[in-house]
């Protein structure tokens, strides 16, 4: 019986947590923090995630552009429409799984919105904010 109670409370917890890191995030933070970032923040991450910025390409963008308003569905490019997964890993566990992508993605989304990289910091408050989703 007490095993039971053990093993229900368990899997109760298995259920309810979302991915909060994966192999790949942590070498990222690990990396983040040894190019001077402090300690990652989900509100921040948060707002920059939503908060419009003059892109490249002289328009008004942000990350929702081509994600979505919703991470938990499919976004869509915001010029060729192509469909986009959705970036929440609580439905999608192929998401945040290989460091490469992630900075090959961040290189190039930071700059479509902010015309710029984003710096260590930005990109692990990023993270955080992505891994509770
Ligand atoms: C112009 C469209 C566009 C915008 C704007 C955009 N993204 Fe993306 N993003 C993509 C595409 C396309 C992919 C790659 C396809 C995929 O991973 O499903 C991607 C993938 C990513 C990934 C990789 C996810 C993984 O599983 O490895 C990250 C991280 C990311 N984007 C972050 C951002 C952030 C942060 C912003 C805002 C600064 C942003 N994106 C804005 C189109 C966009």
């Amino acid at each position: 019986m007490k095993l039971r109670k053990i093993l229900m409370t368990a899997g109760l917890l298995l259920a309810t947590t979302t991915a909060l890191a994966t192999p790949a995030t942590d070498e990222l933070f690990a990396r983040y923090k040894a190019e001077g970032a402090t300690g990652f923040d989900a509100g921040r991450g948060d707002k920059a995630w939503h908060k419009e910025s003059k892109g490249t390409e002289g328009q008004m963008m942000s990350c929702t552009s081509c994600h979505g308003p919703d991470l938990g569905k499919e976004g869509k490019h915001h010029k060729t429409n192509k469909v986009i997964g959705p970036m929440a890993p609580s439905v999608n566990k192929e998401r945040f799984t290989d460091a490469k992508k992630i900075e090959k993605w961040f290189k190039r989304n930071c700059n479509d919105v902010l015309a710029r990289e984003c710096t260590a910091q930005e990109k692990g408050d990023y993270l955080k904010f992505l891994l509770g989703k």
